[in-house]
Parts: structure tokens; C-alpha cells; sequence
């Protein structure tokens, strides 16, 4: 559909529609670029404080999958009319919060009354126009490095149908509010290429964007993708979200797989994450280190899979 509308041509802007990546990117000058982007939704938790960390976590991601500093959000609430204004309270507690920790300020926002809550941020940073990490630029050879566990879509669906263990909750709610910032910051010292964050189209969908951008074919080893404590059993009790079944209709048509590999595992490649982890294409004589590196610095990091020459189908999964 973006396709179809008219095209501004603007030479400062350095990352735009084209390669679907997860922000734009505008230089102002020769050496700073800013990083915006927006993101809001409806609550995957019950404790609105805790809905309120993780749309911010999120909305933050995508300045973090850029290699950018986030400055400033702007804050965004749809809310009923009639509701309960102290859980409007922590929402909004729970995402300055995060705001808070990512040193990121909050300057202002807009409200909508709406029979259905919906909360996030449409966030500010900035970057070195000459660092701008984008997801089109994966090189051959290179190791892809995952940093955090896949599952918060199939687990967010347990808990909407009152089924979620408290281990499961626990697990997915700690992911969803662990910014990515740590493991950008030591990313950053590293060669990395090409960079993203899991998000809505799931683990495969946004490996299939990279490889597409980079003109690139990608194998993933799914025995080493770290998956939430609980996420199979919900794959294996049909706890599916819609998004992920779409995500598969979508994208597995680019999917080659190994015999081998279990459905529950090709299921779970497609979860639409929430505040999922950043994807880094790594030169991989760095890999080991910079995966040493993450895990110190409390990184749930894991080496999934690496960059090949241009394949048929795009992308292998062993
Ligand atoms: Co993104
Ligand atoms: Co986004």
C-alpha cells in the first residue's frame, strides 16, 4: 500500500520506507542524524504498571535496533472514558519508568478516549549519520547473534486465556522490560553490520527483511534459538495468536527446512514477539567475543544461525 502513495524526495533522509526497517532515520547535519519512531498497543499483561514498562521497552527498541541514543518520547494513551483513572496512573508510572532507566525524557503526549486501552510512546534519539545500523546491510559470512529468548507471543495468549503458568509470566514479563540498550551499547564495539529487533513478524519474518535488504541467504540453527520457559508447551496447547499464524502464511513460502526440525520449533520461529531481541550480523571472528561479552553483562544472548550467499529458498532452518 506504501507503494502506491507519492514519494518525497529528501536527501536527508537516510533510512526511510523503503527497507522496512525500524526507524526512519533524518540527518541535520554532518554529524547527527536523528532516530524516530512510534509504536503503541493493547495490554499483553494484566498489572497495568508492568503494560506500561513493556510498551515503553518496546517503543524504545527500535532506536536501540538502530544503533541510536534515545533522547526524548512523546507519550500515547488511548483510554475509555469511564475507566479506572488510577490504572491510567500505572500505566503511565510503568512506562516512565523505563523512560527513566533508558535516560530517555518524557516532554509530552496526546490522550484519546477509546472503549479499548492502548498505550505506547512515539520515541526521539540520535545517532552518527556514519553509524546508522540498518537491517539491509548483513554481510556474507557474518554469525547472527539473538539476545533474548523467543515467546512472548504464545505466552501472552496463555495468559489472555487464564492458562499462562506464573513461571511463564514471569519469564516473557522479564524479557518484555529488559531494554536493549545493554546489549546495543556493547554491541556497538564490535563489527556489527547489519541490526534489528524481533517484533511483530516474529524471528523469521525479520530475518527474512534482512536478507532481502542485503541481498543475502540466511541459515538459522534452530536447536540453538533460546526459547522462554514455557513457550512449547503453549505452542504443543494451541495457545497460537493470529499474528503468528499470519506471520507463517506470510513468510514460510521463503523457508527451507531440515528434516529434523520439530513443528513445535518451525511454529515458534513465527511467534510475533513483543519487545523481542536485537538480531546482529556480526563479522564472525567477532562473534565469540561479543557474545562473551553480552552474556557477562547479563544478556541472554545466543549464536542462531549465519549469513550465506544469496539461496533459494532465502532461508535455511536446520
Ligand atoms: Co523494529
Ligand atoms: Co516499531
Amino acid at each position: 500500500m506504501l507503494g502506491k502513495l507519492a514519494r518525497q524526495h529528501d536527501p536527508n533522509v537516510l533510512v526511510g520506507f523503503d527497507t522496512a526497517d525500524d526507524a526512519g532515520v533524518y540527518k541535520i547535519s554532518a554529524d547527527l542524524a536523528l532516530v524516530q519512531t512510534v509504536d503503541f498497543f493493547t495490554p499483553v499483561v494484566d498489572d497495568p504498571y508492568t503494560f506500561g514498562q513493556i510498551a515503553a521497552t518496546n517503543a524504545l527498541s527500535d532506536v536501540y535496533a538502530m544503533g541510536g541514543r534515545p533522547l526524548s518520547a512523546l507519550a500515547m494513551v488511548c483510554f475509555p472514558e469511564k475507566g479506572d483513572i488510577e490504572i491510567l496512573e500505572q500505566i503511565l508510572a510503568g512506562g516512565l519508568s523505563k523512560m527513566i532507566e533508558a535516560k530517555c525524557t518524557v516532554v509530552g503526549g496526546h490522550s484519546v478516549r477509546d472503549p479499548e486501552i492502548k498505550f505506547g510512546y512515539a520515541v526521539t534519539g540520535t545517532i552518527h549519520p556514519d553509524r546508522v545500523l540498518t537491517n539491509s546491510s548483513a554481510q556474507v559470512g557474518d554469525a547472527l547473534i539473538l539476545t533474548k529468548a523467543l515467546g512472548t507471543g504464545v505466552i501472552s495468549t496463555a495468559i489472555k486465556r487464564a492458562e499462562a503458568k506464573q513461571a511463564w509470566i514471569d519469564g516473557a514479563t522479564k524479557a518484555m522490560t529488559t531494554l536493549n540498550g545493554a546489549a546495543m551499547e556493547v554491541a556497538v564495539n564490535f563489527h556489527v553490520h547489519s541490526a534489528t529487533d524481533i517484533t511483530g513478524f516474529g524471528l523469521i519474518g525479520h530475518v527474512r527483511e534482512m536478507a532481502l535488504g542485503s541481498g543475502v541467504g540466511i541459515r538459522i540453527h534452530s536447536a540453538s534459538v533460546p526459547l522462554l520457559e514455557g513457550a512449547l508447551d503453549c505452542v504443543r496447547a494451541g495457545f497460537i495468536p493470529g499474528g503468528l499464524t499470519a506471520n507463517r502464511d506470510f513468510a514460510e513460502c521463503m523457508v527451507d527446512y531440515r528434516d529434523s526440525v520439530p513443528e513445535e520449533v518451525k511454529t515458534i520461529l513465527f511467534d510475533p514477539q513483543t519487545a523481542g531481541g536485537l538480531l546482529l550480523s556480526v563479522a564472525a571472528e567477532d562473534a565469540d567475543q561479543l557474545l562473551t561479552k553480552l552474556n557477562a553483562g547479563g544478556v541472554r544472548a545466543a549464536r542462531i544461525g549465519e549469513v550465506l550467499l544469496q539461496t533459494k529458498p532465502l532461508i535455511q532452518v536446520y
